[in-house]
C-alpha cells in the first residue's frame, strides 16, 4: 500500500495552486461566519404544535405503524428524529475534526490550507455546540449512533484518510444539507430548528468546497492498490453513516419497540427514496472522481444512495 496520503501532500503543499480554493475559503469566512450561542434566540418558547421535520422524511412514514399513529405521536417521532440526525451528525463532526488535526499535525501552520482546516476545526466545533444544544432545548436524549458504531467511529480516522476520509465526509455533510435545505424555508417547521439549519447549510457549503477539492486532487495522486482500498473503506464508511441517522431509540418515545421501528423504516420505500434524494448530489461528484466502484459496491448498493438498483 503506498504512503498515506497526508503524509504526501504535506511536502506537495509547497506547491501554490494547491492552496488556491483554501485562500478563497479563508476570505469567505472572515466575511460571514455564525456564532450559535448569539446568533441564536435559545430563550424563545418551542410552539408545541410545530413539526419538526416534515412528515414525509420520518422514516416510518408510509408504512403501516405510522397509519396507526396519531398526529401528536407523529409530531413526537419527528423531533426525535430531528434530534437523532442532529446528534449523529455532531458525532461524525468529532470525527472530521480528529481528521484533520491529524492531517495538519505536521503541516506548515502558516499555509492557508492550515489554516482553513483550523476555521474548518473551530465551524465545527461551534456546530456541534449548537446541536446539542438544540437537543438539550428540546428536551430529548441526544441519542448519537448506536453504541457498536459510536465505537467502530473511534478506527474512523485511523483507516480512513486522504480522498477516501474527505469521501465520506461529503457524504455526511452533503446529505445533511440536502435535509436541512428542505426545511430551513418551510414555515411549518420548528423555528429554533430552522436557525440551526440555516447557520448550518452557510457554514457547510465552504466544508464541502474544501472537502470537494482535497477528493479530485487527492483521487489522482493514488496508486491503483490504494484507490481499491480506499474505494472499499469510503463506501464502508458511508454506509455506516447514512444508515445510523436514525438511533432506533427514537421509536421507543412513540411506544414501538426499537427493533421493529428500525426493521419497518429499513423496510419502507420512502425512507430509501429519501436516502437516495439526499444524496444526489454527491453521489455523482463522487462517481466521477472515480471513488465509486469496486470493491465497494456492495457497501454502496446497502447504503441505499444508489437508489433501487
Ligand atoms: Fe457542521
Ligand atoms: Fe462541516
Amino acid at each position: 500500500m503506498s504512503a498515506p496520503t497526508s503524509e504526501r501532500t504535506t511536502s506537495k503543499n509547497s506547491g501554490g495552486d494547491r492552496h488556491t480554493t483554501a485562500e478563497r475559503l479563508l476570505k469567505s469566512s472572515a466575511k460571514k461566519a455564525y456564532d450559535p450561542a448569539v446568533d441564536i434566540d435559545w430563550d424563545a418558547p418551542l410552539d408545541p404544535d410545530r413539526i419538526w421535520v416534515p412528515e414525509h422524511r420520518v422514516s416510518l412514514y408510509g408504512t403501516e405503524l405510522w397509519e396507526r399513529m396519531t398526529p401528536e405521536q407523529r409530531l413526537e417521532l419527528g423531533k426525535h428524529e430531528a434530534c437523532s440526525v442532529a446528534t449523529v451528525g455532531l458525532w461524525f463532526e468529532v470525527l472530521l475534526m480528529q481528521r484533520l488535526l491529524k492531517d495538519f499535525y505536521a503541516e506548515d501552520p502558516t499555509s492557508p490550507r492550515a489554516q482553513f482546516a483550523l476555521t474548518e476545526v473551530a465551524d465545527e466545533c461551534r456546530h456541534s455546540q449548537m446541536f446539542a444544544r438544540m437537543v438539550k432545548t428540546a428536551g430529548v436524549e441526544p441519542y448519537g449512533p448506536r453504541e457498536s458504531i459510536r465505537q467502530l467511529g473511534k478506527l474512523f480516522s485511523v483507516l480512513n484518510r486522504g480522498p477516501a476520509a474527505y469521501s465520506s465526509i461529503l457524504v455526511a455533510e452533503e446529505v445533511l444539507d440536502r435535509l436541512q435545505r428542505e426545511q430551513a424555508n418551510d414555515e411549518s417547521i420548528q423555528p429554533l430548528m430552522r436557525q440551526v439549519n440555516k447557520i448550518h447549510i452557510m457554514e457547510e457549503a465552504r466544508h464541502v468546497s474544501f472537502a470537494r477539492d482535497e477528493v479530485t486532487r487527492g483521487v489522482a495522486e493514488l496508486s491503483k492498490a490504494e484507490l481499491a482500498y480506499q474505494r472499499w473503506i469510503c463506501a464502508f464508511t458511508s454506509m455506516f453513516v447514512v444508515r445510523s441517522i436514525i438511533n432506533p431509540k427514537v421509536y421507543a418515545s412513540v411506544g414501538i419497540d426499537p427493533k421493529v421501528g428500525r426493521r419497518a423504516a429499513l423496510d419502507n420505500p420512502h425512507h430509501r427514496e429519501m436516502i437516495r434524494w439526499a444524496g444526489e448530489k454527491i453521489m455523482p461528484f463522487l462517481t466521477d472522481a472515480g471513488m465509486v466502484g469496486a470493491p465497494g459496491m456492495t457497501w454502496w448498493r446497502a447504503s441505499f444512495l444508489l437508489g433501487e438498483k
